[in-house]
């Protein structure tokens, strides 16, 4: 049976990725990748699929009831994958409300169409962030109780939970995945890893924040998406799968490793003002997604991150497009500069 997907935010860092790994390998799948091509969406991310039989772009808006219902409609919609969303939380702090209108009420109405149109799956990427901030020790499970910090994650979590509450209360099968710190080519350069390797090739400071002890668990892209398959073909409704490779990094250690890479010098690292509310510490336990579903990431920090870094040295033309628009206007804005 072909499954018809309705992909949100496919245009952005880890949605690209997905459309590009799961189309060219499965003739089961058609997939309608509906991005509003917000700063942090990118069409020429999806250039090895725009000659793809099975796959349509349109450019839209979650948030829009009206082009959502006539996709639904148009295209036989069965299953949905839901990566729309605001996602860096510097931003967050900058300014709330267009991240619960996306994140929030974007999902809202997909979550509606999608019981009106009675999908089979709907996939609700969440993240480990809901979960709040860890001490030293101690990992997410599927049972930690939510804990979000920032703007970004709380509207994530309203999010997460909604659609866990349209399982409960109209039987939608609906599943929720919560991942990890993502890293891999095509990731905007806002978050740490490509900033990072760009603001060090062309030998600019490199911003830390606070002591640069903070730590997060990092997955390769492709670990994520792969899981997210698994998740398409066999995730059990109403349940929800953290997603995390067991690779725990602090700030510090990542920046370093980069330079080193790229053979510059730890004069670069600029210490500055830390992030409002800055979460310490994520580490997320995926027990039950390797398990229960038989996922297990292949991908080893240490490796994948010296091919990302060759990624953005290869794809210079990629980056520059981007870091000379309407970003700088926003990196001149943070609050710690
Ligand atoms: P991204 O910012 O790179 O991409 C987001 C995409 O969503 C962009 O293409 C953007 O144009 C689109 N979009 C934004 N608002 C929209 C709207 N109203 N309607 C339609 N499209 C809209 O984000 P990402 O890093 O690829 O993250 C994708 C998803 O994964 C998000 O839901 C995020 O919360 C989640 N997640 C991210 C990570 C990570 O490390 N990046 C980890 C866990 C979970
Ligand atoms: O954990 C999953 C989450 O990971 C996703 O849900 C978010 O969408 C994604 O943006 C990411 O959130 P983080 O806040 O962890 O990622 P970011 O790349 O912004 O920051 C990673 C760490 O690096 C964090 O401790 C803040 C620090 N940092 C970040 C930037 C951009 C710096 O020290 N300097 C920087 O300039």
């Amino acid at each position: 049976m072909t499954k018809n997907i309705l992909v949100t935010g496919g245009a952005g860092f880890i949605g690209s990725n997905f459309i590009n790994y799961i189309l060219p390998k499965r003739d089961d799948i058609k997939i309608v990748n509906l991005d509003k091509l917000t700063y942090a969406g990118n069409l020429n991310n999806l250039a090895p699929v725009f000659q793809n039989k099975n796959y349509t772009f349109v450019k839209g808006d979650i948030c829009n009831t009206e082009l959502v219902d006539y996709i639904f409609r148009k295209y036989s919609i069965n299953y949905v994958i839901n990566f729309a969303a605001e996602s860096h939380v510097d931003r967050s702090i900058l300014g709330s409300e267009i991240f619960f209108k996306t994140n929030v009420l974007g999902t809202n109405i997909l979550l509606e169409t999608s019981k009106r149109y009675e999908v089979e799956k709907f996939i609700q990427i969440s993240t480990d962030e809901v979960y709040g901030s860890l001490g030293p020790s101690g990992k997410f499970t599927e049972n930690t109780p939510l804990a979000p910090n920032s703007p970004y994650s709380s509207s994530k979590a309203s999010a997460d939970l909604m659609a866990l509450s349209f399982h409960h209360t109209y039987g939608l099968p609906v599943v929720v995945t919560r991942c990890s710190n993502n890293y891999g080519p095509l990731q905007f350069p806002e978050k740490l890893i490509p900033l990072m390797i760009i603001n060090s090739m062309n030998n600019k400071k490199l911003p830390v924040y606070g002591d640069g002890l903070n730590v997060r668990d990092w997955i390769y892209v492709l670990d994520h998406n792969k899981a997210v398959e698994i998740v398409l073909d066999s995730g059990a409704p109403g349940e929800v799968y953290n997603i995390g490779a067991d690779q725990e990094m602090k700030n510090i250690e990542i920046v370093n490793l980069i330079l080193k890479a790229l053979g510059k010098d730890e004069s670069l690292i600029e210490y500055v003002k830390d992030r409002p509310g800055h979460d310490r510490r994520y580490a997320i336990d995926s027990t039950k997604t390797q398990t229960e579903l038989g996922w297990k990431p292949d991908y080893v920090f240490e490796e994948a991150i010296v091919s990302t870094i060759n990624w953005y040295k290869e794809n210079q033309a990629w980056w520059e497009t981007i870091i000379s628009g309407e970003y700088l206007d926003y990196y001149k804005k943070q609050y710690k500069s």
